[in-house]
């Protein structure tokens, strides 16, 4: 018979919490159909997996009010990635080890139960008084709904780093099984002061043994490593991180916290990466630590937090803080990690509204019948000469977010500085597109509160938070030179 798995008093306490508060429900209305927060705060997915035929989904979570506080695993599913179901909150800090959180990890199916890896994060009051916050890998194991953290952990500590590399910067495992072994890559700062990854086995869950330093920072692409992803993709070896502290270099890397890839070959006997190329991943305003998963149809499928550390547009007035991106089918294109919504989105297109080959005037013109605040625009440009788009979202008289394109430098413009933000942060991003071909194709797929945009059938994406109210709909368009623009517009319906 199966042991029953103990459910310590503040796991209890937060399933209790979080089921009143669910009664209760939020000031501000969610999102229709990207996965949020239930109640309180949430930032990084964790576990995006598959268990006995469910698709999971966990993340970082602290239930009790929309700031980040000691993290919780929350956990919700779905069939569809569109629609998502809360289960009870998953994990709570409740050990000695992870007493001050339960940090961000991943959650593969191994011999028939789900298990999860995390970072536990314990501090400690050293001897001159200070108190330091040690971070070490620890596994969970469970059934879908209730998991039990296994009597080895943490499996990985201090002792299974490199000599001198940091204890305190030790974190988010995301694992995935190959034949009978269980692979494991951490975050961690090296020497040096950046980050580098560390990769791991074990065939046994308990004892992990160290394999390589997959990849170093050296300083270049800003200071840690967070919350790393690795994985072939149609021949490329991918690895993910996402930077803290980044500088900007032209467009290419914004400032602060980002996302990028790198492109590269792994050498699976020598356990040698080797790097061929770097991008940023998404180059908007609020996309972070995305996390991957495979689908049992072979599909590799990312999901980001729809948030940047340096802003976060709700708070306790609102009930939430937290949401997720779409998830995004990733394909390879051209040397290019190629990006775009779950195919399911689809089966929700309602109301199909079709422009073709128009030309929109110099000064701003409204169009009736594309306005929607949820909704998925096809946009095609098509035009040889130098040419300039712009379109306005979400508008009414005072607000609009606008996304603007410039053929001749080949700049892409997303603007936010009259979305209804009150904080002064950064509120425009560019970004130079990748491909220059006659026909451009701008897919903007929009939530209540976000807008996430992706050009030449995913090749780049730009993803940002918006707080216009809910009633700006309106959508303008103007163009300069000679374009012609092909508009096709559904509304997302999950009624
Ligand atoms: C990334 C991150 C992770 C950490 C988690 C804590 O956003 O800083 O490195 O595990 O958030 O909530």
């Amino acid at each position: 018979m199966e042991k029953q798995i103990k459910i310590s008093s503040k796991l209890q306490k937060a399933r209790e919490y979080e089921k009143c508060a669910l009664k209760k429900g939020t000031v501000t209305p969610k999102q229709d159909f990207h996965a949020c927060v239930p109640v309180g705060w949430m930032n990084d997915p964790n576990g995006f997996s598959e268990y006995n035929g469910e698709k999971h989904l966990f993340f970082q979570y602290h239930p009790y009010n929309t700031a980040w506080g000691p993290m919780h695993w929350g956990h919700m599913k779905t069939t569809d990635f569109i629609r998502w179901e809360n289960m009870p909150v998953a994990l709570a800090p409740d050990k000695k080890y992870d007493g001050f959180g339960c940090f961000s990890g991943s959650a593969v199916e191994w011999k028939g139960r789900h298990v999860l890896a995390y970072t536990g994060v314990e501090r400690r009051k050293e001897e001159d008084g200070q108190c330091k916050d040690y971070q070490m890998q620890c596994i969970a194991v469970g059934d879908g709904i209730n998991y039990e953290k296994i009597k080895a952990n943490p499996v990985i500590t201090g002792d299974k780093i490199p000599e001198g590399d940091s204890v305190f910067d030790f974190r988010d495992p995301k694992i995935w099984v190959e034949g009978d072994t269980i692979y494991m890559v951490v975050g961690n700062r090296s020497k040096d002061g950046s980050g580098q990854i560390l990769l791991y086995k074990t065939t046994d869950l308990k004892n992990w043994e160290f394999v390589t330093v997959l990849d170093k920072c050296n300083n270049r692409y800003g200071k840690m490593w967070e919350c790393p992803d690795f994985f072939r993709l149609e021949g490329e070896d991918i690895l993910i991180v996402s930077p803290q502290e980044m500088e900007a270099r032209e467009l290419e890397f914004h400032a602060g916290e980002g996302t990028i890839y790198i492109l590269g070959n792994f050498e699976k006997e020598k356990a040698a990466f080797t790097e061929k190329v770097i991008r940023p991943l998404d180059m908007g305003l609020d996309f972070y630590a995305p996390q991957t998963m495979l689908t049992s149809d072979g599909r590799r499928i990312m999901i980001a937090w729809l948030q940047a550390w340096c802003a976060s547009w709700f708070d306790e007035r609102d009930g939430f803080c937290g949401m997720m991106t779409l998830p995004r089918e990733l394909h390879m294109k051209n040397g290019i990690l190629c990006q775009n919504p779950v195919r399911e989105l689809e089966s929700y297109y309602r109301n199909k509204v079709e422009l073709k080959e128009i030309v929109p005037r110099e000064t701003y013109q409204k169009y009736d019948e594309l306005s929607g605040r949820v909704q998925n625009l096809d946009i095609l440009l098509d035009g040889e000469e130098a040419y300039q788009f712009e379109i306005r979202l979400a508008a009414d008289d005072v607000h609009y977010t606008a996304i603007k394109y410039d053929k001749k430098e080949q700049i892409l413009t997303f603007d936010r500085s009259t979305s209804g933000v009150r904080r002064d942060a950064a509120h425009e991003r560019s970004m130079r597109v990748l491909s220059n071909d006659r026909i451009v194709k701008l897919r903007i797929v929009m939530d209540r509160y976000s807008i996430e945009l992706f050009v030449n059938d995913g090749e780049q994406a730009m993803t940002s938070v918006i707080r216009t109210p809910i009633e700006a709909n309106g959508v303008y368009m103007k163009t300069q030179g000679n374009v012609k623009v092909s508009v096709t517009k559904y509304d997302i319906c999950l009624l």
